[in-house]
């Protein structure tokens, strides 16, 4: 019995641990020179073509919503009417407002982020394809257009942003972009009745124009220490290789480079922490976790511009490593990541098209394992996911935004105790195909604000407010 016993433990540990080496020549072939990206990219320019062509991206189309409950599984925010009914989970709709309604000429929503004020009032920034526009949101959770940044260069879809003390930091795939900085503190006196277009001539407090081509992926904040890192500066050829750029903050009006991090290639995205956790040979370093396409990629970054990769872990399922979080951004013991193309591919566990979070276990920066994951009762594509608490709030395309309660990871590491406590399905239009595996619907969410009103951006429509009911 005894025995049985131990094998079976053996076996179960066995069959959670997942991570694995990296393929040494799907890396070489595949990954490093950019053919996985490029066909992602390709199949997202396919669909949102599509899109364009049917008329989705006019978002005059998508009528102001007002506050919405959610009753038996459904917030209908306009009776009768299949697109504007929403599956939903415990969460409500407060308000929606399209892309155009929030000053865009161009719509195709990506990133977002938030500021809260010292008094309180909560701010957003809401990537478009013609810039990032700025919004209140009320204490009713009303969005209030208050203006915008246009683009630095030409359109693109691809714009994120991240907070970095009082400033938005915007960086987009657009060559000729560079990464705009923003003061938010410059939306505390508009009016609303009077939106402002600001100047990128003379309304910028900064903008590092030492990316390669002008481009960038994303750029990720480490407001700790003041440096900033894009991720992903293409092209792949420059001496940085799309790796991580570090981007000196301290003076926000005049960001400069002390050099980049190639090693490890390409970083799609990154979390760059002080660290403080379990492996003792770090604590008080600073540590990135870089979601590299084919691997979980951990760096120490503390003496710029020389830094050294600690580890680089694939795993069972990996398509398109594409981005994560750490459970605590203090004790860094686990994290979440997300692969963007296992569903797409369908790859194992994600093959059903029912889309996976894969749980790591970091307490060895060096050698990280693998536990277990989270398989979604949504049949979607995943996308990006931040950690507030113990929730991670999910922005996973056509199924719109999942909250996780993600507090027993610590505990049962394998994810058997995860559940969803929220939904809400921003994106009606699939709901007949019970959901489809494509690059549509929602980008990414912010819930950082106390007053525990979420963001969502979306592709087509724009922004709306939920919140989660406790
Ligand atoms: C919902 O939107 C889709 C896509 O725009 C459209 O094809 C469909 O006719 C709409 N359905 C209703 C009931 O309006
Ligand atoms: C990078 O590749 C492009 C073509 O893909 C080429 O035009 C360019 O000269 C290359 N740059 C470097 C620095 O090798
Ligand atoms: C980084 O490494 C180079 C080459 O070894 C060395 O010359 C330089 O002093 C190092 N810089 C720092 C900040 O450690
Ligand atoms: C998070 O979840 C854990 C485990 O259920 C619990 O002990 C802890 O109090 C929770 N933390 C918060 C902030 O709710």
């Amino acid at each position: 019995m005894l025995i049985k016993s131990t094998v079976f433990t053996m076996l179960i540990g066995l069959a959670l641990s997942k991570e694995m080496a990296q393929d040494q020549v799907k890396a070489a072939t595949l990954y490093k020179t950019g053919v996985i990206h490029n066909r992602i990219m390709s199949n997202k320019h396919a669909t949102w073509d599509r899109q364009r062509a049917a008329g989705a991206f006019d978002s005059s189309q998508y009528p102001e919503l007002g506050y919405t409950e959610c009753v038996n599984g459904k917030a209908v925010a306009i009776s009768g009417d299949a697109n504007n009914t929403f599956q939903c989970n415990n969460v409500d709709l407060y308000h929606f407002l399209s892309h155009e309604a929030l000053g865009s000429n161009g719509g195709e929503g990506s990133s977002s982020w938030g500021w809260t004020s010292p008094g309180g009032r909560e701010f957003l920034a809401i990537g478009q394809s013609d810039g990032a526009a700025f919004a209140e949101i009320t204490k009713e959770g009303k969005l209030s257009y208050l203006g915008r940044l246009p683009q630095y260069s030409i359109p693109s879809i691809w714009r994120e942003i991240r907070g970095y003390k009082n400033y938005m930091v915007v960086g987009s795939e657009a060559e000729g972009h560079n990464i705009q900085i923003f003061d938010m503190t410059k939306l505390l006196e508009i009016d609303p009745a009077s939106p402002v277009t600001f100047s990128n001539d003379e309304d910028l407090t900064g903008l590092f124009k030492g990316l390669p081509i002008g481009r960038t992926h994303n750029v990720v904040i480490n407001e700790q220490t003041n440096w900033g890192y894009a991720v992903g500066a293409q092209p792949r050829n420059s001496s940085c290789a799309a790796g991580l750029i570090f981007i000196d903050l301290s003076d926000p009006s005049n960001p400069t480079s002390p050099g980049c991090d190639s090693q490890d290639g390409y970083v799609h995205d990154a979390q760059c922490l002080i660290y403080n956790g379990p492996d003792k040979a770090y604590v008080g370093h600073e540590i990135c976790y870089g979601y590299n396409e084919d691997t979980l990629t951990i760096y120490d970054v503390t003496n710029k511009p020389n830094s050294t990769v600690i580890s680089r872990t694939s795993y069972q399922g990996a398509a398109y490593t594409h981005q994560g979080w750490v459970l605590d951004t203090n004790w860094q013991e686990y994290l979440l990541l997300d692969d963007e193309y296992d569903e797409y591919d369908q790859v194992e566990p994600a093959a059903d098209g029912f889309h996976v979070t894969y749980i790591w276990d970091i307490s060895s920066l060096a050698s990280p394992k693998q536990t277990g994951l989270f398989k979604s009762s949504h049949h979607s594509v995943d996308h990006n996911q931040y950690v507030w608490g113990n929730y991670t709030y999910q922005s996973n395309y056509g199924s719109g935004l999942a909250v996780l309660d993600i507090g027993s990871i610590p505990s049962d590491p394998t994810g058997a105790g995860v559940s969803e406590v929220g939904w809400f399905d921003i994106y009606p239009e699939d709901d007949a195909e019970g959901g489809v595996i494509d690059f549509v619907g929602s980008w990414s969410s912010y819930a950082g604000f106390k007053s525990g009103f979420v963001f969502v951006n979306t592709i087509e429509r724009g922004g709306f407010v939920v919140k989660l009911r406790q």
